[in-house]
């Protein structure tokens, strides 16, 4: 090596840098661990996983690599892997046969739907696992929207009483967490006035507060089928990608309409509201990756552009940062076993 600039330029160092060497704390491996301020583990994930008719059925999902459409029966198996693995939550999402969707989207309120077979069957058999449900139309809707539609229009108010009846089924079912990703202005009042009116007072709510109008839901939309089926967009009632205060606002009122838990989505591109949330109010905040996020990060991995591991736990370790409580992230049960084994 040469070092004969050094001499040349002759320039002192140590008064500059005296008791200011930033890269001792950075020197050795233990130093770094020490001094970390954010670390990822097991307790912050919540697993998004797929759900299909039948029985011994794993259908990959074309964009997201290592993930699939799980029969009921295959569901459990991975409930009891993700309960050894001590992964706090499971998030069900359906895809629902084509045949069942229809204008009103009515499967949502079928007690016999593919969610409320799938909660009945991984409580049976894995109790202490907690159990996450969406509230929202889009997977029964023939067009594919999260509410009901009155001509062009999605109609809010019909919408909300339809979601508080989806609610009660999932909470009969036996949710744990309540997840209205609908964006419907007053569900989370109205779904927690149902639940606690008909003895789920304990059901939790997670609101989908700060959801925005976002082409990162591509791949989740292949998943449960709602690609083919979507009419339009979702602009006038997701968010505006150019909007933060808003974020403000939707997150007082679903606290004060009482949510238990408030989240953004998507994840990484909208860190920033993240951290405006948990500085702004006290609760406990969420991020989603979504599947987009997903997908672009092992569709780079596999061109040989990124590294899957390490851009997968730096992304997580990300949300943690921007002072997220939790992610929920389809890299869950790969994390859960890189984690436990101290990788
Ligand atoms: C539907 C719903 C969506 C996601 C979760 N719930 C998609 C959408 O709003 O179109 C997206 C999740 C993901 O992309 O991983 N209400």
């Amino acid at each position: 090596m040469n070092f004969e600039h050094r001499s040349r330029l002759a320039v002192d160092l140590e008064p500059i840098l005296a008791g200011r060497r930033m890269r001792r704390n950075r020197r050795t491996d233990w130093s770094r661990r020490l001094v970390r301020e954010t670390n990822l583990t097991v307790d912050d994930l919540i697993w998004p996983i797929f759900l299909i008719d039948g029985e011994n059925r794993r259908e990959p999902v074309a964009s997201m690599p290592g993930v699939f459409r799980l029969s009921v029966d295959l569901a459990v198996a991975e409930a009891e892997r993700a309960a050894a693995l001590k992964i706090p939550v499971l998030a069900l999402f359906p895809y629902t046969d084509p045949d069942l969707r229809d204008e009103t989207g009515s499967e949502a309120l079928n007690p016999e739907n593919l969610v409320c077979r799938g909660l009945r069957s991984i409580k049976r058999a894995v109790p202490h696992i907690g159990l996450m449900t969406d509230v929202a139309l889009d997977p029964y809707t023939s067009h594919g929207h999260d509410g009901l539609m009155n001509g062009e229009t999605i109609v809010n108010d019909e919408t909300v009483a339809q979601l508080v009846h989806q609610s009660l089924v999932q909470a009969e079912a036996g949710t744990d967490i309540i997840g209205p990703s609908d964006m419907m202005d007053g569900r989370i009042g109205a779904i927690r006035a149902g639940l606690d009116a008909s003895g789920h007072q304990d059901v939790q709510i997670m609101a989908y507060t700060a959801k925005y109008a976002s082409a990162f839901y591509g791949p989740f939309r292949d998943a449960v089928g709602t690609n083919k089926t979507l009419k339009g967009d979702k602009r006038t009632y997701q968010m505006d990608p150019g909007n933060t205060n808003e974020a403000i606002r939707e997150a007082e009122l679903d606290i004060a309409e009482g949510a238990d838990m408030i989240m953004v989505k998507p994840g990484m591109p909208y860190l920033d509201i993240v951290r405006r949330l948990k500085d702004a109010f006290s609760v406990p905040t969420f991020a989603y990756q979504v599947s987009g996020e997903y997908a672009m990060i092992h569709a780079a991995a596999q061109n040989g552009w990124l590294d899957l591991d390490r851009a997968m736990m730096e992304s997580l370790t990300s949300f943690k940062r921007a002072g997220a409580d939790g992610i929920l992230t389809y890299f869950a049960p790969v994390v859960a076993e890189r984690l436990k084994a101290g990788a």
